[in-house]
């Protein structure tokens, strides 16, 4: 591909606008209703739940990676993952994280910055228990983010862990595997319009807890 092809790509966004007399005051309210509308409108293979997780590590080096959104409710945004992988180590460091969105038959993007803590231990067992077995086995063969010798070894790890597990006897969860949430302090929502003039609705918290609105130019 060359820089002339990448230039000269562009869409133009007609869709859809986003004005503040359709924006309710409560962004979790306008998230929801923009990740329904993403589940009933994006085609595979865009999953909606899926979205960019950037986190920072001590020397301030940004890294970034997709993650599944897997609970959401007005404290924040849910994804589970392993807590010694190279993102645990970073939000160790710096319990800081950011979150992207990106819907691309919608024309539309989400941003989230806040806080990211561990959730319960009992939210972890909730959600590893409805997993597919595969999964939860496959949580306990994948040292996640460490160096691996081979492939072979992690089919090897994983067909040892059939042998002593299956749906009648169940995996626990592993300690180093479970929840974060990202307890958000701005939501921004981009609606993407034609001549590049996009909405943009920022929702930021405020010193009394409450959302203030603005809209910012794109
Ligand atoms: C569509 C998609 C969904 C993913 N979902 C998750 C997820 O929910 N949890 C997870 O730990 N990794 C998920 N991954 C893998 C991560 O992007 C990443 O490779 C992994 O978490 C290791 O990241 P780290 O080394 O920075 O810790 C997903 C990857 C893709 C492409």
């Amino acid at each position: 591909m060359s820089t002339e092809q990448l230039a000269n790509m562009r869409r133009n966004y007609t869709r859809d606008g986003l004005l503040e007399e359709h924006a309710p005051l409560n962004p979790f309210v306008l998230f929801q209703r923009w990740l329904a509308d993403a589940i009933a409108t994006e085609q595979p293979p865009v999953e909606p739940n899926a979205m960019m997780l950037a986190t920072v590590d001590a020397a301030g080096q940004p890294h970034c990676r997709v993650m599944l959104l897997k609970g959401l409710d007005e404290r924040g945004f849910v994804f589970y993952s392993n807590y010694s992988s190279a993102k645990a180590q970073q939000i160790n460091d710096q319990p800081a994280a950011a979150l992207t969105f990106f819907w691309p038959a919608l024309e539309r993007q989400v941003r989230i910055e806040g806080s990211i803590e561990q959730v319960t231990a009992e939210e972890s067992d909730a959600y590893y228990n409805v997993r597919p077995l595969g999964s939860r086995l496959g949580a306990w063969a994948s040292a996640q983010s460490q160096p691996l010798a081979c492939r072979e070894d992690l089919e090897t790890a994983l067909a040892l862990l059939e042998e002593r597990f299956s749906d009648e006897q169940p995996p626990p969860r592993p300690d180093h595997w479970g929840g974060y949430r990202v307890l958000p302090k701005r939501i921004e929502f981009w609606q993407g319009r034609t001549c590049r003039l996009h909405d943009r609705l920022n929702y930021q918290v405020e010193g009394d807890g409450l959302w203030k609105r603005e809209r910012l130019a794109p």
